[in-house]
């Protein structure tokens, strides 16, 4: 694997292949067995977007496994005054051995990689939020043991994490369905994958969408970029809450994701937020070891 710009690129093997490292990763993190796999080895992280979990999870990923982050603000560099992304590639394949970013445009991570000659992950885009899926997987994986005959549902807008969520979703087994009003689809290049494939279906109705699901997941409403939408939206959204209301459509021992951070009493009530606060946390760590896992990927000795 040379980069990770989207799931769309991977295989469902490649994708189980890096859950399984995750596992093992996180298994000797818990037990001290260290793990210097990047040994000397740096990585840029680029952000034009704010950033808790990702920029944490890198950092503290590459610091584990014996590698040097550099955390990149575009409010700092060139790229923030306009330089080309083509000129920032190809300096920046000169000092380091990887880059992250988080950025708007997919194109631009697209291009980072195909121009420059170091491996890129792609940390968000409006399009598509595959580090976090990555651990979405590996948390779902973990807590109900395998995706055989799981149904997973995301409710909310055809953002980043739904679009992701599809593709990483159908390409293990499970069943995707999702429920999101009419005009935030998911992207067509998603809707053009799913097509055909039986075990997706989409429907305006959340409780449709959650009928007898293993797993209910939601994001929020306005994303990164979007916030002069932010009322326009809450009008759409309205009626796609995760609440216990609606989880009583899921199956009883449905387990609830939300990749953070979370807006209480908007996509999620509180209430249900709290009751799967574990999940939910135990998901946000796995940011951590799947981020390890996919820097080892990119960045390891082949
Ligand atoms: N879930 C996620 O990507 O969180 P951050 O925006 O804090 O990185
Ligand atoms: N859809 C959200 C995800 C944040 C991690 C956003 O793009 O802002």
């Amino acid at each position: 694997m040379k980069h990770l710009l989207k799931l769309l690129d991977l295989s469902g093997e490649e994708i189980i292949e890096i859950l399984n490292l995750a596992d093992q990763l996180k298994y000797e993190q818990k037990h001290g067995i260290s793990h210097r796999l990047l040994e000397g080895k740096t990585l840029g992280c680029i952000f034009q977007k704010s950033s808790t979990r990702t920029r944490v999870s890198f950092e503290v990923g590459m610091y584990q496994l014996g590698g040097y982050p550099l955390f990149l603000s575009s409010h700092d560099l060139q790229i923030g005054r306009g330089e080309p992304v083509q000129d920032t590639a190809r300096v920046l394949s000169r000092y380091l051995d990887g880059i992250m970013i988080r950025t708007f445009e997919q194109d631009e991570v697209e291009t980072l990689a195909s121009v420059g000659s170091i491996p890129v992950i792609n940390g968000l885009t409006d399009f598509c939020h595959p580090c976090q899926v990555l651990a979405d997987l590996m948390t779902i994986r973990e807590l109900k043991g395998s995706f055989e005959g799981l149904k997973m549902s995301f409710i909310g807008d055809g953002n980043n994490m739904m679009n992701s969520l599809i593709v990483g979703g159908l390409k293990v087994g499970m069943q995707v369905s999702v429920a999101c009003p009419e005009g935030y689809e998911p992207d067509r290049r998603v809707l053009d994958f799913a097509a055909g494939n039986p075990g997706f279906s989409m429907h305006r109705k959340p409780a449709d969408a959650v009928k007898d699901a293993d797993v209910v997941i939601t994001d929020v409403w306005t994303s990164m970029g979007q916030e002069e939408e932010t009322e326009r939206r809450k009008i759409a959204f309205a009626g796609y809450c995760v609440s216990d209301s609606l989880m009583e459509n899921a199956k009883p021992d449905a387990m609830v994701l939300h990749c953070l951070p979370a807006h209480r009493e908007e996509e999620i009530t509180a209430s249900v937020f709290e009751k799967h606060a574990s999940e939910i946390f135990e998901e946000a760590e796995n940011r951590l070891h799947a981020q390890k896992a996919v820097l080892v990927k990119v960045m390891g000795n082949k």
